[in-house]
């Protein structure tokens, strides 16, 4: 488990310094390495607890949660597990310099401040473009988590009605890669038939091989009614099954209930009903455990293309520096003098475009 997270770690950390050079699909063909690692896309109907769900799987309260279109940007989280138990724990925004942020609190106003100053500049409800935050901490895992905008069928709060649509195609652009592990939320006190996020999902993944159902807000079910059919997997089939958990409701966020207490509360639900309490793929606990699972089985069948596309990215990288005269170098003086002669080339090329070199380099 520990060596899968280190190589996950090192991956993106080889992807990140090949960069656009070797790993785009303009050379080989081959597609960027971040589009090899496996995600975790959460996809759902409006408030059926998306981000209520992530937040469980991090452990911590950092995401905009709602009853409203409260997420209208992909949030994509690189979530880094820090080696240091003691470590602080800290995020980073992209569009923000990296400024370290060691307040939760303050990472969830950013995320809406940052949703907010891009909508308002672009006149729109919700945009595609998704908002990049990177997550330390010793207490996480090594993964990439995206949150949603929700489904919708219906425009609501005065949208226009292209955001159904422009809903709809934003999802399937996260989930629709081979590595997209799919997180379709689902509140269990409406009617599966009309899960928005179970039809997507088996649209876009037919054999079910990387979808997995999440059913929240079991805990508001109609009195007398339960959920047992679904979790055992007798209602509605899915390959690998159905996990059951319990969030904070509205009331619980307005009080600000911490996280540690909801799931002390989580697991107190589940014990208490004996509709539940004897099944295994219940809690947030179990969720946890079975994306690890997941996940460490995407990378391992991963591996062979991601080694290649690699390789390949290097043999690109050395056959440019080669055309650049630039294989010998081997020192700092040298690279310094390679990269000096490279710059006085570019000026002559440049002074013949623009006057057919007349001025002898001087533009
Ligand atoms: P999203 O719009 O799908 O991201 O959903 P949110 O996570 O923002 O949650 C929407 C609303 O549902 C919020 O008011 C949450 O408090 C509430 N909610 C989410 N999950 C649960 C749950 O398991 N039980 C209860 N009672 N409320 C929940
Ligand atoms: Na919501
Ligand atoms: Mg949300």
């Amino acid at each position: 488990m520990d060596s899968v997270v280190q190589l996950v770690n090192r991956l993106q950390s080889v992807a990140t310094k090949l960069g656009d050079n070797a790993a785009t699909a303009k050379d080989g063909g081959l597609p960027s390495l971040w589009d090899l690692l496996p995600s975790i896309v959460v996809i759902g109907g409006q408030s059926s607890g998306k981000s209520s769900v992530l937040e469980a799987v991090v452990g911590r309260d950092f995401l905009p949660r709602g009853t409203g279109i409260v997420t209208r940007r992909p949030l994509v989280m690189q979530l880094v597990h820090l080696e240091d138990p003691a470590a602080r724990e800290y995020g980073e925004f992209l569009h923000n310099n990296r400024q370290k942020l060691y307040d939760f609190a303050q990472i969830r106003d950013e995320i809406e401040a940052e949703t907010n100053r891009f909508l308002a500049g672009k006149g729109r409800a919700v945009a595609p473009d998704p908002i990049q935050l990177t997550i330390y901490s010793p207490s996480v895992p090594n993964l990439t988590l995206v949150d949603m905008p929700g489904l919708t069928k219906v425009p609501i709060d005065g949208q226009p009605r292209s955001i159904v649509k422009e809903l709809d195609d934003m999802a399937r652009t996260y989930i629709k890669g081979d590595n997209a592990i799919i997180l379709a939320v689902t509140p269990a006190n409406a009617d599966l038939a009309t899960s928005d996020a179970l039809h997507m999902a088996r649209e876009v993944d037919p054999a079910g091989d990387r979808t997995i159902g999440v059913l929240t807000k079991l805990d508001i079910m109609d009195p007398g009614t339960d959920a047992r059919d679904i979790l055992e997997g007798s209602a509605v089939k899915l390959k690998h099954g159905w996990i059951g958990v319990v969030n904070r409701g509205q009331k619980d966020i307005n009080q600000k209930v911490p996280m540690g207490e909801a799931r002390s509360r989580e697991l107190e639900f589940f014990r208490g009903n004996s509709s539940y309490r004897d099944l295994k793929n219940i809690g947030t606990g179990f969720l946890s455990v079975k994306l690890s699972n997941h996940l460490i089985g995407a990378i391992r069948k991963q591996l062979p293309v991601i080694t290649h596309s690699i390789n390949e990215g290097i043999v690109n990288l050395e056959k440019e520096l080669e055309s650049m005269g630039g294989s010998q170098v081997a020192t700092r003086g040298g690279m310094l003098h390679l990269v000096l002669q490279l710059c006085r080339q570019f000026e002559d090329a440049f002074a013949k475009c623009v006057d057919g070199g007349k001025n002898g380099g001087e533009v």
